[in-house]
């Protein structure tokens, strides 16, 4: 999938003087049935995460608390993200190689995930990813 179908996706939330409650419904904003959620978190300084692309998976992520930067790869195009807020979420289709360093301390990352955990639909190999793309 391209590059371009990420997107960045304002969560619905509630905020009054107490806080704030954010929620994700089925096709609002969810664009897939969910059926997996994961989270990172005790991510050190200076440690990276992802480096790998899925076959069929399509997921969310959250900031929940903190900030990290992701950079996405479609094997044509690249496109990096600062996620910082927990009334965010990046939309990561299929076939999209993800990167994701600069976590802040503390920094919780949560993922919405249309898919179990398979691990036959992982890429880890740039390169195989590579080809798959260009043979598409
Ligand atoms: P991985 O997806 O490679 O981590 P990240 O993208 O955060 O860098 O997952 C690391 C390991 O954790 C992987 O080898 C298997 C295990 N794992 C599961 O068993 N189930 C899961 O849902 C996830 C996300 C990972």
């Amino acid at each position: 999938m391209p590059v371009s179908d990420a997107k960045i996706l304002d969560i619905p939330r509630h905020e009054d003087t107490r806080g704030s409650v954010a929620f994700l419904e089925q096709d609002a904003p969810l664009p897939f049935t969910l059926e997996r959620v994961y989270y990172l978190y005790g991510v050190r300084d200076g440690q990276t995460r992802g480096g790998h692309a899925h076959k069929k998976l399509e997921q969310i992520i959250i900031a929940v608390s903190g900030s990290f930067t992701i950079h996405l790869d479609d094997g044509r195009e690249k496109a990096s993200f600062v996620l910082n807020h927990p009334s965010k979420g990046l939309y990561v289709p299929a076939m999209t190689w993800r990167d994701m360093e600069g976590f802040s301390d503390g920094a919780v990352c949560l993922v919405l995930a249309s898919r179990r955990y398979e691990e036959e639909d992982y890429y880890r190999d740039y390169n195989s990813f590579l080809d798959q793309t260009r043979s598409q």
